[in-house]
């Protein structure tokens, strides 16, 4: 398995010497750049999933790392990018947060704090293209400024309720599929609301280790347990004037649940081991891709947390049933490969086009996403034809597909790689080639354990949690866990 990509931005050898040793030692794959700029260049150059995190520091000569932060998340708003920080700049990491880092690092270090934190970041890490530059056009309509792209019926209407619910402090419950689109809604509603200009804070409710979910959400006072080196501000105060989005709800601890209740209640809470009530001035948006009501049955979810959460629901479709809009998210994907990859793929053709609309896409428009850029990049002609998808999509369309999201196993793409128009040098062909093995090994391994995950992670040698991951950027549905 191919170990996680950091880039690492400090102007100090020292310290890019010791924590590079650090991190090469716990496993993952270390590349150092000296200063921001060339780090920006170097990430705006590689292909899009390159890096699963980048670690920078906030003062250096030239451009400094809050700069910094702000251009790779402009660049790929899914960046993790994790700040390092001395003693006395700890406000500044807070207010790199604030903008959207995915957290911060306080020298000296804590080896087993980089590496609780780095694990974090490479398994929410959510590959998906850059962002191609501001939207299209100048536009007050939310959906539209996030990229949202679909206007089939049930897509309209989910436009419509973004555009009234924006407005309103209410809390927003976003239900759907894996891969429906929750956490561009999320963002959406966030830029569609008079809170636009304040922080919009992302809190993966799945990633986090249930002992630490509370001093994620309030923070912590100095030595409230072990490991609480320094106190910390949590996601509600970091959500301060803006909005708080509670990403994968349903697997927070019920044991947190009543205090979240109480937080989102009254505004008001108090960091772990802290005597002080805090106040922050948030709005809450939720997602789920579980049907609460039955996490509800299974006791795992308290009734009034749910309703207190549930004052404005969106459902999002799932692709299968808003078919209608594959071929305008074809075209969109198709584009900013294109763009991207210095391709120029016109599109597909019709009998590929058909066999898509039959496929039932489990993992809905991130697993489109992710076809479209293979395709994209193995394409030998301006056209990508049906004879060159995957073996997943060459049954016969006109019957209704059933296959289930494991069942595909063993479907490299079958096309001839047109050496001269590869795009790439070896090293990136290897490493897509190694992405495509993982993929397969990985179907067949769900296959052959009937879909159960826990099975599946030990039959593959690697955890429950980074298998997870691996599915879910593979658009694979992953079924809640069994007792096993
Ligand atoms: N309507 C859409 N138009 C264009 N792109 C979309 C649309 N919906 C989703 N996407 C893209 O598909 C990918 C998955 O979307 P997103 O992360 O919002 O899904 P999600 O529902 O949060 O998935 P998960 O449950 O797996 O976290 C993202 O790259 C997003 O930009
Ligand atoms: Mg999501």
């Amino acid at each position: 398995m191919t170990r996680p990509r950091i880039l690492l931005v400090d102007d100090e050898p020292n310290l890019r010497k010791v924590l590079g040793a650090l991190l090469e030692q716990d496993g993952f794959e270390v590349h150092a750049e000296e200063a921001a700029e060339p780090a920006l260049a170097r990430v705006r150059a590689s292909p899009s999933d390159t890096f699963d995190a980048v670690i920078t520091d906030l003062r250096m000569p030239g451009m400094d790392g809050i700069a910094l932060l702000r251009a790779l998340l402009s660049y790929d708003p899914h960046l993790p990018v994790i700040v390092l920080t001395a003693h006395g700049t700890v406000d500044s990491a807070v207010e790199a947060v604030k903008l959207g880092a995915f957290d911060y690092l306080e020298k000296p270090f804590d080896r087993a704090h980089i590496r609780a934190v780095l694990e974090r970041a490479v398994a929410t890490r959510v590959r998906s293209g850059p962002s191609m530059g501001a939207p299209a056009a100048e536009t007050d309509d939310p959906s539209v400024a996030v990229g949202m792209v679909g206007d089939s019926p049930a897509m309209q209407a989910v436009r419509e309720v973004i555009r009234t619910a924006a407005k309103s402090p209410s809390t927003v419950l976003i239900t759907g599929e894996s891969g429906t689109g929750k956490e561009l809604v999320a963002r959406a509603l966030h830029l569609g609301s008079d809170r636009a200009d304040g922080p919009f804070i992302r809190l993966n409710c799945a990633a986090i280790p249930p002992g630490l979910v509370e001093s994620e959400l309030f923070g912590h006072e100095k030595g409230a347990f072990t490991g609480a080196v320094s106190s910390r501000p949590g996601r509600f105060e970091l959500a301060d004037g803006g909005t708080l989005f509670l990403d994968e709800i349903s697997e927070i601890p019920l044991s947190i649940q009543v205090k979240l209740l109480r937080a989102i209640q009254e505004s008001e809470f108090e960091r772990v081991g802290g005597v002080k009530t805090i106040r922050a001035d948030l709005r809450i948006i939720a997602a789920t891709n579980r049907d609460l009501v039955e996490v509800i049955a299974e006791k795992r979810f308290r009734e009034d947390l749910y309703y207190r959460l549930n004052v404005v629901p969106i459902r999002l479709p799932a692709l299968r049933e808003r078919i209608e809009d594959l071929p305008a998210l074809l075209a969109h994907f198709v584009e900013r490969c294109n763009a991207r990859l210095g391709k120029r793929v016109r599109g597909f053709d019709d009998d590929a086009l058909a066999r898509l609309s039959a496929y039932p896409w489990p993992g809905n428009i991130r697993e489109l996403e992710n076809l479209v850029e293979r395709m994209v990049l193995f394409a030998s002609s301006d056209v990508i034809l049906a004879a060159e998808l995957p073996e997943a999509f060459q049954a016969d369309p006109s019957r209704t597909a059933g296959a289930g999201p494991v069942s595909g196993a063993g479907h490299l793409p079958q096309v001839r790689v047109p050496l001269s128009s590869l795009g790439m040098d070896l090293k990136e062909a290897v490493r897509l080639g190694s992405r495509m093995v993982e993929e397969v090994l990985i179907r067949e391994a769900l296959q052959q354990t009937g879909g159960n995950v826990t099975r599946s992670a030990r039959l593959l040698g690697i955890s429950r949690r980074s298998l997870q991951s691996k599915m879910k950027e593979l658009g694979l549905r992953d079924e809640p866990p069994r007792a096993d």
